[in-house]
């Protein structure tokens, strides 16, 4: 019976995709995400940050004062393919080690494989972080026509060489990009590429989540040198591989103007999480940074900008968060986005400066024992409640001019299990903050006292949340994984 319903429906459709071509209302996009970039990294609200290619855009466009991911990177990724919590997908801290075997889950499809089925060309470049112990992990079984860049969370930006093994694919082919060259160059490079490839009767999808800013903290001296009033060597050194990446994306509005594809593009740019403050990255005044869950972690600098929007030109105050990309995007697409996801359609708000859909949201569950990263805090109205350890970089810290006073300078992420629980205990253990962010957004003035009625609803709000989460899948490393395995890259093919 179905099979007779159905199928008269696919005809007309492919029939009309045969002869109708590309739908004149589907824009190009563009969807750019920075890695480990600081709210207080960018020109439009530092002065000292050297990105006009970045600037021009937000300032034609719309910056975007509340737009939130999870202060670790991984999750952020799933969310922006499948507008869905990974907290509820089983993925709470997502694949962090090259030997775990596991990837985003199979049980949502991706944003790409829905913009197929719109007529879209889809192509990732850069950083995947999302799994790859077997190739229906790998982006180009995941709704992608093509992938340039590497499998894992980070890399060296010459060797493409990390934990002892070579990470880098055009598509599946395990190749060696020219080891004397920057890898932004080489990104560029396959941008333009791709877009002068890109048959223009199609609309065209970009996912480009950037090797940059990420450690290791790597540029080319001509881009130091452009912050030399820096004294902070870690800091200069990062400041250049902002504007390095800023280059990036001019070249990518340059080769979009050549291609004649610019006018009918939609750009939309985040970072993943928060600036890493071991790292230079700087989230100031905002408190915090990756991997804790104050706003230093999770408050992304983000714009959109370019087709389709009809208020441009200020900055949005609305609520926006990561699961809610894909469907805005798809949204923007044409298309229409699934019911039962946690994202919210957010494409008419920013499109028109209307109010957010959005009221609420998660910033993270993660029941991790020892603690890894902040471990519980959700956002209502005009208050965030946190419960819990909030994550390893309590404090505000200015951009680093002779010495960055950290509480730590240990890396967290790197210390055994033993030594964590000796610094934090459990999880909870830490108690409870509550702010208010409209008259507070810095999280200086803990109310959780004095407001104990809000905290305890909000505290109630989230436990819901809590019981809808699924245990998350974080396996011990495999040894199976070794790159020596697969001629010296981490590989598919060990799960
Ligand atoms: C790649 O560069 C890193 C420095 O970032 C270095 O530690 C590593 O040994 C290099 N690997 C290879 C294979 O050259
Ligand atoms: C492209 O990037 C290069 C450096 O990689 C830079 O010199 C050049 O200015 C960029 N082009 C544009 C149009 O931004
Ligand atoms: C992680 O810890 C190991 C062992 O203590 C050390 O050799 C390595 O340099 C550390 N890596 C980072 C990125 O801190
Ligand atoms: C952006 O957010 C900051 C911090 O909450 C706030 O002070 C500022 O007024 C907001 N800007 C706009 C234009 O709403
Ligand atoms: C993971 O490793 C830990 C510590 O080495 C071990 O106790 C545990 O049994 C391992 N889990 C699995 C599923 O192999």
């Amino acid at each position: 019976m179905e099979m007779f319903l159905i199928l008269p429906v696919l005809c007309a459709l492919t029939l009309l995709l045969l002869i109708g071509g590309r739908d004149a209302k589907q824009p190009n996009i563009v969807f750019m995400v920075a890695d480990d970039y600081g709210w207080n990294d960018v020109g439009f609200r530092n002065p000292d940050m050297i990105t006009p290619n970045i600037d021009k855009l937000a300032y034609e466009g719309v910056i975007l004062n509340q737009s939130y991911v999870q202060p670790l990177c991984t999750p952020s990724r799933n969310a922006f393919m499948t507008g869905v919590y990974p907290f509820k997908a089983g993925l709470q801290h997502g694949v962090l080690f090259p030997q775990q075997a596991a990837c985003s889950p199979f049980n949502k499809p991706f944003l790409p494989q829905y913009l197929k089925k719109l007529g879209y060309e889809t192509h990732a470049m850069g950083k995947w972080h999302l799994g790859f112990c077997k190739w229906e992990c790998t982006p180009t079984y995941r709704g992608f026509d093509s992938f340039y860049g590497f499998y894992q969370g980070a890399e060296d930006y010459y060797n493409r060489t990390v934990d002892g093994g070579k990470d880098f694919r055009d598509n599946k082919q395990p190749i060696m990009p020219d080891t004397t060259i920057y890898s932004t160059y080489v990104y560029a490079d396959r941008a333009r590429k791709v877009i002068s490839q890109h048959d223009k009767s199609k609309p065209f999808y970009l996912y480009f989540p950037f090797q940059s800013v990420h450690q290791p903290i790597e540029v080319p001296v001509s881009y130091e040198n452009m912050y030399s009033n820096i004294k902070n060597e870690g800091r200069r050194k990062y400041s250049g591989m902002v504007t390095a990446m800023d280059d990036l994306v001019g070249n990518v509005t340059a080769a979009l103007k050549e291609n004649g594809m610019y006018d009918d593009t939609l750009f939309i740019f985040t970072s993943d999480n928060g600036g890493w403050p071991l790292y230079h990255g700087n989230n100031y005044p905002l408190r915090g940074g990756k991997v804790t869950i104050y706003e230093g972690g999770t408050r992304a600098t983000a714009f959109i900008s370019g087709k389709g929007l009809e208020k441009t030109g200020y900055t949005y105050n609305g609520m926006m968060h990561a699961v809610d990309w894909m469907p805005t995007i798809l949204s923007a697409a044409g298309g229409t986005p699934e019911k039962d996801i946690d994202g919210i359609d957010q494409w008419d708000s920013l499109r028109t400066g209307a109010p957010s859909k959005r009221t609420e949201f998660i910033y993270n569950l993660d029941d991790m024992n020892p603690p890894f990263e902040g471990h519980a805090a959700i956002r209502v109205g005009d208050y965030k409640l946190i419960e819990g350890y909030p994550g390893p970089y309590p404090g505000w810290y200015k951009p680093e001019t002779e010495t960055i006073n950290l509480e730590t300078k240990k890396d967290e992420t790197n210390i055994t299990d033993n030594e964590r629980y000796a610094k934090h205990g459990n999880v909870e253990s830490l108690g409870r903050e509550l702010y208010n962010l409209k008259d507070d957004p810095y999280e200086h003035n803990d109310l959780s006292l004095s407001h104990l009625d809000i905290a305890e609803e909000l505290s109630k709000k989230m436990a819901e949340y809590h019981k809808q989460m699924i245990p998350a899948n974080f396996p011990n490393n495999s040894a199976a994984a070794n790159p020596n395995n697969f001629d010296g890259y981490w590989s598919p093919g060990w799960c």
